[in-house]
């Protein structure tokens, strides 16, 4: 079959280690690819350039925004430039969206980060396009993003890999929070599902309990949970799977931040560590850009 012309009134541009999920949804979507050329001074300011011309087209930024911070202002810089040089309308594809945990003033005088990157973001870019947002004290996106939203989700994915991969599986969220995926991935598979409560103490200490006698021998313990970051919550109903005879363990995130050694920290416990595609790692074997790309088409 010849290949479909891309289509021009769209352009895909992605950057850093965004560029390869932004190729498969430019490819996803009949859509040239370009990538953001950003360079940084020796003064460490940044230097953005838009790789191609931009005029009446809908421009789609793709960013995943884990470590957030510089990108943020990169894509502030992008989004505004292609508004200057004649865009239609910018979207912003951030397949993991960030500061969504702080969503409150925890303690006094602490910026509730989440709302603030929240209206940041909407007062440069037209929509933003997002993969299972942690959305905890905030019903919807909208309550902070004033800029249009599309919220996605991975659920059917990980159904579908539990589906694919594991033998008499059992679901486990780890937290209340973590209620609306487990639920939803036990259910397209009509597989037992327990959702546990945590304690969280500290960004390194959490407490959870499996309270339950029931032997877990012979199952496939399939844990999810929206955010693997430094693994503690993972690890934590690991240990208590094991106690109740669990072997066969599956740790299954839809991001994957891995911070400080999180992921060596689980294999060590002889777990499979599972994620989607939206944070590039050697984990990733759940892809999402056909998600992404429906969301876009
Ligand atoms: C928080 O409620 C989230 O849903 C995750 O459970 C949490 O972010 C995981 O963090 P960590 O891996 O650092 O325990």
């Amino acid at each position: 079959m010849p290949k479909e012309k891309a289509r021009e009134d769209r352009v895909v541009i992605g950057w850093g280690d965004s560029a390869t999920l932004g190729k498969s949804l430019a490819r996803k979507t009949n859509t040239a690819f370009a990538p953001l050329s950003v360079s940084v001074f020796p003064d460490g300011e940044l230097l953005v350039r838009l790789p191609v011309p931009v005029e009446g087209k809908v421009v789609v930024l793709i960013q995943s925004l884990h470590a957030p911070n510089q990108k943020i202002l990169e894509i502030v810089f992008a989004a505004t430039t292609a508004k200057e040089l004649g865009a239609k309308k910018v979207v912003l594809v951030a397949p993991y969206l960030c500061y969504m945990r702080q969503d409150k003033r925890f303690h006094v005088g602490e910026a509730v980060a989440g709302t603030v990157v929240a209206r940041l973001l909407s007062r440069y870019i037209d929509q933003l396009v997002t993969m299972d947002p942690h959305l905890h004290r905030h019903a919807s996106l909208g309550e902070i993003y004033t800029c249009e939203t599309t919220r996605l989700t991975a659920a059917d994915a990980i159904a579908e890999f539990i589906h694919n991969n594991v033998k008499n599986p059992i679901v486990v969220g780890p937290d209340e929070e973590s209620l609306q995926w487990a639920k939803r991935v036990s259910g397209d598979l009509k597989a037992e599902v327990h959702v546990l409560s945590k304690t969280r103490y500290s960004s390194e200490k959490v407490n959870i309990d499996f309270d339950s006698e029931k032997s877990l021998e012979g199952r496939g313990v399939v844990i999810v949970d929206d955010i693997i970051s430094t693994g503690h919550t993972m690890m934590e109903v690991v240990k208590d799977v094991k106690k109740l005879g669990a072997k066969n363990i599956f740790c299954i995130g839809v991001h994957g931040i891995f911070a400080k050694h999180a992921y060596e920290k689980l294999r060590q416990l002889n777990t499979k560590v599972v994620t989607c595609n939206t944070i590039p790692h050697k984990s990733n074997r759940i892809d999402c850009s056909g998600i992404l790309a429906e969301a876009l088409k």
